[in-house]
């Protein structure tokens, strides 16, 4: 059993095949808390549901991000690793914590006023997207929870839900801290926006070969003569940043700065820095993807090690809001 330090959780989302953003991200820090903290990581699929998903392509979806992650070293010796699913007690809380939450708090809340924005017809369950995940944040007795950017409000709301429910009732539930990481430059899909599915512009870690190599290619450079020194704040020199050590990087900028540099040369060498450095990675994916069996036992492990958890908190919860032991 994992016993080190804070306990540290997160979630993901499984919504189609990792990129650079998702791993540079969030799945570096996740991976490398595993050492440190005692974490806790689950693949949120009634979370993906709020974008009503067919059966297979859930399915998938799910199955795909477990393989990422126990690819790129999510370690189930070091940590707790489930799927959301398999705990349902978080749906138990999520609706006692509905009813401490003001419907306005939820009109409020930026991710759900955006994708009105795109145009998505909300559901409830788009609507009570941030109770969901308050509750799984509670659900775990959770100290800190590290998020990007984007999420910060979801952890305010689960921080303000947390103190009403311990106002009104008693104190059960823990506050969590959040950590986001400041000064970290975001991660330029190939048109130079932020990389995200979303906008369809991202560098794809373990689809094939063609498709990794067409995407690095189609990165947007601009037309700076070859003679000239090029713009380093531009995506080609930020995702390159993202393999090198001090000395590669000094010796990127000095290829900028200088004449010579050809944006078409740099996008092969990143090409093959891509490839070579997933390559470990690669093979352990087909190894885990060739023994389910071995998957599905890390899962029921993690889910088992989680819902002892979540039982304990909701008992605690149950009694102290008046359903009778
Ligand atoms: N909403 C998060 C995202 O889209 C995913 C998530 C669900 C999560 N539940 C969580 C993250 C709990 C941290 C803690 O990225």
């Amino acid at each position: 059993m994992p016993k080190k330090g804070l306990r540290v959780l997160s979630g993901i989302q499984p919504s189609g095949s990792l990129h650079l953003g998702n791993y540079f991200g969030m799945m570096l820090r996740m991976i490398k808390y595993q050492e440190k903290f005692d974490l806790y990581c689950f693949i949120a699929n009634y979370h993906a549901l709020t974008a009503t998903p067919s059966k297979e392509s859930l399915e998938e979806n799910t199955l795909n991000a477990v393989l990422d992650f126990l690819a790129l070293g999510m370690d189930p010796e070091k940590s707790t690793f489930w799927l959301q699913s398999d705990v349902p007690q978080v749906t138990e809380l999520t609706w006692i914590l509905a009813s401490m939450v003001g419907t306005g708090m939820m009109d409020r809340a930026t991710s759900y006023k955006d994708k009105i924005a795109q145009g998505i017809k909300p559901n409830i369950g788009l609507y009570s997207y941030p109770i969901l995940m308050a509750s799984d944040i509670l659900c775990f007795d959770t100290q800190l929870v590290p998020v990007g950017k984007d999420q910060k409000q979801h952890l305010e709301i689960t921080r303000d839900i947390a103190n009403r429910f311990n106002n009104k009732y008693s104190n059960v539930l823990i506050i969590p801290e959040y950590e986001i990481e400041e000064g970290k430059q975001l991660i330029p899909g190939i048109d130079g926006r932020k990389m995200s599915k979303s906008y369809g512009n991202t560098i794809p870690i373990f689809s094939n070969e063609k498709e990794i190599r067409k995407k690095i290619m189609s990165i947007i450079t601009d037309n700076t003569p070859v003679e000239h020194p090029k713009n380093k704040e531009t995506a080609l020199f930020k995702i390159f940043s993202l393999f090198l050590d001090k000395k590669g990087l000094v010796n990127l900028h000095y290829r900028y700065d200088n004449p010579g540099l050809r944006y078409g040369d740099l996008k092969v060498e990143l090409f093959e820095l891509v490839m070579d450095y997933f390559e470990p990675y690669r093979k352990k994916r087909e190894y885990f993807k060739n023994n389910p069996k071995k998957v599905k036992d890390i899962l029921k492990l993690g889910a088992k090690k989680a819902s002892n958890i979540a039982n304990q908190v909701l008992d605690k919860v149950r009694s102290s809001i008046g359903f009778i032991p």
